[in-house]
């Protein structure tokens, strides 16, 4: 982990903000998120969320989703505005994806059913990495996917409690039961770099500068490339890739709802995982 800078810069932004907001005080802030994606455009991206069907119905709000990008005022506020419609509907579609419900032949179809789970349904274990020993796992604790990105493994709860002022080894279900603090750590894990790989903040507004090895693994910016940061080991460099392509669905609905193109190098099949 090699971002302490950034991790401790947008914790003190985050208490900053906070502490601003209780006294009163108006500062130089950046414009709320509303003004990209109201509540309207909100409903109606994610049409099922609230569905008796949905494990998570009536835990991911818009009031949460607003609060939670606060913390993080370059999200949805970097280029021009279609640089940022763009970003937030690829943020969108990914987290949709990642807590998806819909099926081939679902009501409204299968795009229309992000931020149905707020949990892994049947982790395969406890995603702990044992051998990490600065974020040791607490004992009896899982670090199962959890929240809108399904944070996942004790090397992502860790620094993202730290970040977000929780303690994600101790604590891990608080990520699937505080609607504040589950969009926090998606977003937390959108903006932050870790090396290797770019943040998929970077990528989506324009200030990714690719290595060496990044060319040479043809990963070019892009939506697909995001999804190589988000879970390309497991899915990227194979041709036609079920969940690829329902990532894709995603982000080309929400590009639709948001009125922007969805950009080039939407998929991940040419590209080698970091
Ligand atoms: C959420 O908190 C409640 C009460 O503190 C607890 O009973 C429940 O198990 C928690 N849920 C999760 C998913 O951790
Ligand atoms: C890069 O993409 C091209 C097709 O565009 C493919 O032929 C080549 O094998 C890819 N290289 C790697 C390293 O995956």
């Amino acid at each position: 982990m090699e971002s302490s800078s950034l991790i401790s810069f947008s914790l003190i932004f985050c208490f900053i903000l906070f502490s601003l907001a209780s006294n009163g005080v108006e500062a130089r802030r950046p414009p709320s998120i509303s003004y990209l994606i109201s509540e309207g455009l909100f409903d109606s991206i994610f049409l099922h969320k609230d569905d008796n069907a949905c494990p998570a119905r009536n835990f991911y709000t818009y009031e949460s989703f607003v609060q939670a990008t606060k913390c993080f005022p370059k999200f949805g506020n970097t280029g021009n505005l279609a640089t940022r419609k763009r970003e937030i509907a690829a943020f969108l579609a990914q987290i949709s994806h990642e807590t998806t419900g819909g099926w081939a032949t679902a009501p409204d179809g299968p795009y229309a059913w992000g931020l149905c789970f707020k949990e892994e349904v049947r982790p395969q274990s406890n995603y702990c990495d044992s051998t990490n020993k600065q974020w040791p796992c607490y004992p009896g604790k899982s670090y199962k996917g959890r929240g809108p990105i399904q944070l996942s493994w004790n090397y992502n709860y860790g620094p993202a409690g730290k970040a977000l002022g929780f303690d994600g080894l101790r604590n891990p279900q608080i990520v699937a039961n505080n609607s504040l603090i589950a969009f926090k750590t998606a977003l937390w894990f959108w903006m932050t770099e870790q090396k290797p790989k770019p943040s998929c903040h970077d990528v989506m507004v324009g200030k990714y500068v690719p290595t060496e090895a990044d060319l040479a693994a043809n990963r070019t910016a892009g939506y697909g490339l995001v999804t190589n940061i988000i879970n390309g080991g497991l899915e990227c460099g194979i041709a036609n890739d079920g969940r690829v392509n329902d990532r894709i669905g995603y982000f080309q609905r929400y590009a639709q709802l948001f009125n922007v193109d969805t950009g080039p190098n939407l998929d991940c099949e040419n590209q080698k995982s970091f």
